[in-house]
């Protein structure tokens, strides 16, 4: 059985680098960078705007983005169609589920993957409708949820139920990564819990979970690995067990780069007896953490341009003192 913590040394299964992405004047995506290993949970966090869904999109291959570059186990791959990601295995619940609401909760299940009867019959096409909607069953009640008619079309379901529906239908068919993208908004207590033990007993099979979840409880309590989205780019990356809930937050709003740079000017200005020199375009969106162990790897600019390792604060504090010189 593998662990996040173990997995994590690896070489990274997926691995975004500078994905660009814009709708119109809005860019939604600026230089973003993403890793996820095999065999961990990744929290993938950021205020509302930040980038996620857009990022989940362009991995799962129903957006192409305008820049940038994806390697699956080190490979550069494009994918242009869903399809291709799922063949890859790639499977991802996405924020709006993305079911098609007119078909059954089976029908949805098994789109594109449908089940055909045996022998002649199977043979001439007939697909086997019962076998589709045991295993649809079957997979949403190991989450609790309980569909009680398997003939009514999905539009029918509670928030819940599509939700748990969809849920399923990714894990059921991930052979390498899930993404999921507020899985469990419309989840109550029971089935919140629920899909988190399923998240880790995905992972624990070596299949890559990417949480996208504005719950900071559920992303502390499932993930190993937490990576922050904030305006377009990833700002910060964080061993789960060693970052605090003030430092997800800040990392988040920006609250810290910005106390951070007060402070190194401050500290200039004391050094030097002069003014300091007006902030470059990345201090306020470069992630610090206030104290805390190092980061095993490092937050990366906002602009995408340059990534800097260890701790922020300190090749900050270098280019600080480049600029005192
Ligand atoms: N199809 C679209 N057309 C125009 N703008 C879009 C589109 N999709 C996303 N955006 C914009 O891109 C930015 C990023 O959106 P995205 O949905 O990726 O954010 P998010 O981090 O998932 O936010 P949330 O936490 O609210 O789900 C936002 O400014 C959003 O308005
Ligand atoms: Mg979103």
């Amino acid at each position: 059985m593998s662990t996040g913590q173990s997995a994590a040394t690896g070489a990274p299964l997926l691995e975004a680098s500078g994905i660009v992405k814009s709708y119109g004047h809005v860019e939604a995506l600026r230089g973003a960078d993403f890793t996820v290993h095999a065999g961990e949970v990744v929290a993938l966090i950021g205020d509302n705007g930040a980038g996620k869904s857009t990022l989940t999109k362009i991995l799962s291959g129903v957006q192409r983005p305008d820049g940038g570059t994806i390697r699956l186990d080190g490979v550069p791959v494009a994918f242009d169609r869903v399809e291709q990601a799922r063949e890859a295995g790639i499977e991802t619940v996405h924020q709006d589920l993305a079911l098609c609401a007119q078909l059954t909760p089976a029908a949805n299940f098994f789109l594109g993957r449908e089940v055909l009867r045996g022998g002649l019959l199977g043979r001439l096409g007939f697909l086997d409708h019962k076998a589709m909607r045991d295993r649809a069953r079957a997979e949403c009640e190991r989450l609790g949820i309980r569909l009680k008619s398997d003939t009514v079309p999905v539009s029918t379901l509670s928030g819940g139920q599509r939700q748990g529906v969809a849920v399923a239908r990714a894990v059921t068919w991930a052979r390498r990564v899930v993404f999921m993208d507020e899985p469990t908004a419309a989840l109550g207590v029971v089935q919140t819990g629920r899909v988190l033990d399923l998240i880790r007993r995905v992972r624990d099979t070596g299949v890559a979970v990417v949480l996208i979840s504005h719950n900071m409880q559920d992303v502390k309590a499932v993930s190993d690995r937490i990576e922050v989205l904030r305006l377009g780019a990833r700002v910060a990356r964080f061993d789960t067990a060693r970052v605090s809930m003030e430092e997800l937050v800040a990392a988040m709003t920006g609250a810290t780069s910005e106390a951070m740079t007060d402070a190194m000017a401050t500290a200039a200005e004391e050094a030097t007896g002069e003014p300091p020199r007006a902030a470059g375009p990345t201090r306020t969106d470069t992630p610090t953490r206030a104290d805390g162990p190092p980061r095993a790897d490092g937050p990366t600019r906002a602009d995408g341009s340059t990534r800097v390792d260890g701790a922020g604060r300190d090749e900050r504090g270098a280019a600080a003192r480049e600029e005192e010189r």
